[in-house]
C-alpha cells in the first residue's frame, strides 16, 4: 500500500462527506452558513473522521451510518478551533493556512459560527437514525459518546483548565488532565463511535478508548513541539502561540528531547494495543506511525 496516496484518497472522500452535510445557504442568516463553511472546509488534516472510519472498518462496518458522525466530529473539532483562536482564548489570527474565522467574519460571527457548528454537528449526527439498516440502539449509544466527550467532562472541560492555567506553572498531573480532555477526548470519541457503529463489543470499545487516549496525548505533545520548532508557513497557524500565552506545555515541562521520546513511546504503545486487537488495520497502523513524525 502506498500510504501517502491512500491518505490523500481517504482525505478527499472525507471532504466530499463534509460538503454533503453542510446546510443549504438561504435566509436572512446567510452569513452564518458562509462562516460555517469557511471554518469547516479549510483544509485540516481530517484526522478525527479518518480515525472514526478506519475503526469502523476494522470492526467490519461497511454502511453509510458512519458518515453523519464523521461530519459531526469534524464540525465539533472545527468549532473548537474557531473558539480556541478567539481573542479571549489563544488570540491567534491564522488557522489552516488562512485568516481565522473571527478575523474574516468579526468576533461576533466567530462566536456564533462556533456555536452553529457545534449545534449543527448534533443535527447532523442525528441523521444517522435514518441511514439504511441503521442499528438504532448503536446510533443512540454513539450520540451519547459524542455528547459526553465534547462537553465539560471532555474537550470543553480541558479547554477550561487550559485557559485558566495560562501564566501559571502547573504540575505534570494537571497538564496530563488538560491533554486528556482538550485533545484526547474527541479522538477517543472518534474511535469509540467507529467501533460502536460497527457492532463491536464493550471490551473492544474500551480498548479503542485506551488506544485513542494515547494517540491524543501524543498528538497534543507533537502539537506543542511543532509550536516551538516549525514555521507558520508549514503549520498554517502561528508558531510560538503557547509562549505568547504563557502556557505550560509538555515541551516547557520536560524539554524538547523528552517530549519527542514521549510522542514515540505513546504512539508505539497505541500501535501495539491496536495489533493485539487482531483484524486488518494496516492503514490505521501506518497512520499512527505517520503521526509520530508529522510536520503539520
Ligand atoms: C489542532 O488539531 C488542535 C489540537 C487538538 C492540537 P489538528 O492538528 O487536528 O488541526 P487540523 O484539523 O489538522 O487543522
Ligand atoms: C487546542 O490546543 C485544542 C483544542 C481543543 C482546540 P491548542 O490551543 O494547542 O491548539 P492549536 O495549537 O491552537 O491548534
Ligand atoms: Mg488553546
Ligand atoms: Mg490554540
Ligand atoms: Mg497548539
Amino acid at each position: 500500500m502506498n500510504f501517502k496516496e491512500e491518505q490523500k484518497r481517504r482525505t478527499e472522500e472525507i471532504e466530499i462527506i463534509l460538503r454533503k452535510y453542510l446546510p443549504e445557504k438561504s435566509g436572512y442568516q446567510e452569513v452564518i452558513f458562509d462562516a460555517m463553511e469557511y471554518s469547516l472546509l479549510s483544509g485540516g488534516k481530517r484526522l478525527r473522521p479518518m480515525l472514526m472510519r478506519e475503526t469502523y472498518r476494522l470492526f467490519g462496518g461497511n454502511g453509510e451510518v458512519i458518515e453523519p458522525f464523521m461530519a459531526a466530529i469534524e464540525m465539533i473539532h472545527s468549532y473548537s478551533l474557531v473558539h480556541d483562536d478567539l481573542p479571549a482564548m489563544d488570540n491567534d489570527e491564522y488557522r489552516r493556512g488562512r485568516k481565522t474565522t473571527h478575523i474574516v467574519y468579526g468576533e461576533d460571527m466567530g462566536i456564533l459560527a462556533g456555536d452553529a457548528l457545534l449545534n449543527y454537528a448534533f443535527e447532523t449526527a442525528i441523521k444517522a437514525f435514518d441511514a439504511e439498516g441503521a442499528d438504532l440502539a448503536a446510533v443512540a449509544h454513539a450520540l451519547k459518546i459524542l455528547a459526553h466527550k465534547a462537553g465539560v467532562f471532555g474537550m470543553i472541560g480541558g479547554q477550561v483548565v487550559d485557559v485558566q492555567s495560562s501564566g501559571q506553572m502547573i504540575p505534570g498531573e494537571k497538564l496530563d488532565f488538560i491533554y486528556r480532555l482538550k485533545t484526547s477526548a474527541l479522538i477517543e470519541s472518534s474511535m469509540m463511535i467507529g467501533a460502536v457503529l460497527a457492532g463491536a463489543g464493550e471490551e473492544q470499545v474500551k480498548a479503542m478508548e485506551s488506544i485513542a487516549l494515547q494517540v491524543g496525548l501524543a498528538f497534543q505533545i507533537q502539537d506543542d513541539i511543532l509550536d516551538v520548532t516549525s514555521t507558520t508557513e508549514v503549520l498554517g497557524k502561528p508558531v510560538h502561540s503557547d509562549e505568547k500565552n504563557l502556557k505550560t506545555t509538555y515541551v516547557t515541562w520536560k524539554g524538547l528531547e523528552e517530549a519527542k521520546c514521549e510522542v514515540e513511546n505513546l504512539s508505539r504503545k497505541a500501535i501495539g494495543e491496536l495489533k493485539d486487537q487482531g483484524g486488518e488495520a494496516s492503514f490505521l497502523e501506518m497512520l499512527l506511525e505517520f503521526l509520530i513524525y508529522r510536520e503539520k
